[in-house]
């Protein structure tokens, strides 16, 4: 087992990376303060892995709460269904949530925990790429709102984060690739000796070689701890891990939830940003040329949905977390391992990308 540390001083965590993880009952139990635990899951995940993490925690009075799949389920509805369901169960401060699941059930878990009398514990359970190499690390929680993505969370950190590489085995090729979207993106915005190693290593990623996922995971989860642990809540640095977000947002409000897989979005949007700094002269070309190969490589998609330009991608980025006083504000990759901020992007450049 691989254990890293998020230091966050009174709110540091654990990162817990195994095979076999989710039946390591005394490893769970331990951090978790009371008897009474509420499960949050999908009806995909639930029947797939909560019958092991119940006989796990089988010493403990198990809640459980079984939302809809699907992207557009990380709604405000189903955040009352959650505030309903606990409270209807009398659970009170010392009741702990555990996410179980991919970043939908993690963020919208993670922001009921947030809120439920003021903030509660809460682990997270990641069974997908996406939320094992990004989204249950660093404590960004959310729902969507039809009007934009993300728009309505809060910072708020979990007690621990399992992952458990067993867990992927069940996971389908398209969701599988969609995470190594956000596992390129580590390399492009600030390691460029992994972003060869993805280049290199490939083949054992696509045949789910368990000790190259271990390392492909480690080594993600330890670049997202460092950032997260230097800039919690995105004054800084953890804008980067936004590379490609900007746009990538963009497509899956416009497109509707779920149409487009977050990972997909955000790889084209990694494209466009770096097709955006290539023409303002800040990326070689050969770069771009190595960034489209390698997500090609995990069958991701490099251009925007036909019916998106600029008018349909501009609007939606208006609204887009990290513009500061009105002013947009890009990741760009400036090369393989190097990304800046930068709110110089004039519009007609982006209608021209676009
Ligand atoms: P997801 O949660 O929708 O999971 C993808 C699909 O796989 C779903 O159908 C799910 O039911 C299924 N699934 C999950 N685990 C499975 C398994 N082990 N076997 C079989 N099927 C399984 O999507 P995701 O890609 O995990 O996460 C995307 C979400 O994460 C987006 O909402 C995005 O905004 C968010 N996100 C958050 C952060 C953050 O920092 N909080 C970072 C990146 C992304
Ligand atoms: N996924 C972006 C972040 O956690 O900051």
């Amino acid at each position: 087992m691989t254990t890293l540390q998020v230091e966050l001083g009174t709110r540091s965590y654990p990162i817990y990376i195994d095979s076999g993880i989710l039946s390591n009952s005394d490893l769970l139990s331990s951090h978790i303060r009371s008897k009474r635990v509420c499960i949050v899951s999908n009806d995909i995940v639930a029947p797939l892995y909560a019958p092991t993490l119940k006989e796990a925690l089988k010493h403990f009075d198990i809640d459980e709460v079984i939302l809809p799949d699907g992207e557009a389920e990380k709604s405000l509805a189903n955040f009352d269904v959650i505030m309903s369901h606990l409270l209807a169960g009398n659970h009170g401060r010392d009741t702990t949530l555990i996410a179980l699941g991919g970043g939908v059930i993690g963020d919208i878990t993670g922001f009921a925990a947030a809120c439920y009398q003021r903030g509660i514990d809460f682990i997270q359970v990641p069974t997908t790429v996406l939320s094992q190499v990004d989204s249950s690390v660093g404590g960004k929680t959310a729902v969507n709102h039809p009007l934009g993505k993300n728009m309505i969370g809060a910072f708020y950190q979990p007690k621990a984060v399992f992952i458990d590489l067993a867990s992927l085995k069940s996971l389908p090729a398209r969701e599988f690739n969609a995470g190594i979207s956000e596992v390129i993106k580590y390399g492009i915005l600030g390691d460029g000796e992994f972003f060869t190693w993805l280049e290199q290593h490939t083949n054992d990623i696509k045949k789910g070689d368990t000790g190259t996922l271990a390392y492909m995971i480690e080594r993600c989860c330890q670049c997202k701890a460092d950032i997260v642990a230097t800039d919690e809540t995105e004054s800084g640095v953890r804008a980067l891990l936004n590379l490609g977000h900007t746009f990538g947002h963009a497509i899956e409000a416009d497109q509707g939830y779920g149409k487009w897989l977050h990972g997909e979005a955000v790889a084209t949007g990694m494209v466009l940003a770096a097709k955006l700094a290539v023409a303002m002269s800040l990326l070689e070309v050969s770069d771009l040329r190595r960034i489209e190969a390698l997500l090609l490589a995990f069958d991701l998609p490099l251009v925007a949905p036909e019916n998106m330009g600029f008018e349909e991608f501009i609007c939606h980025m208006r609204r887009d977390k990290k513009n500061l006083a009105g002013k947009l504000r890009f990741i760009l990759p400036t090369a393989i391992g190097q990304s800046e901020i930068n709110d110089d992007v004039s519009e007609e450049l982006l209608q021209q990308i676009l």
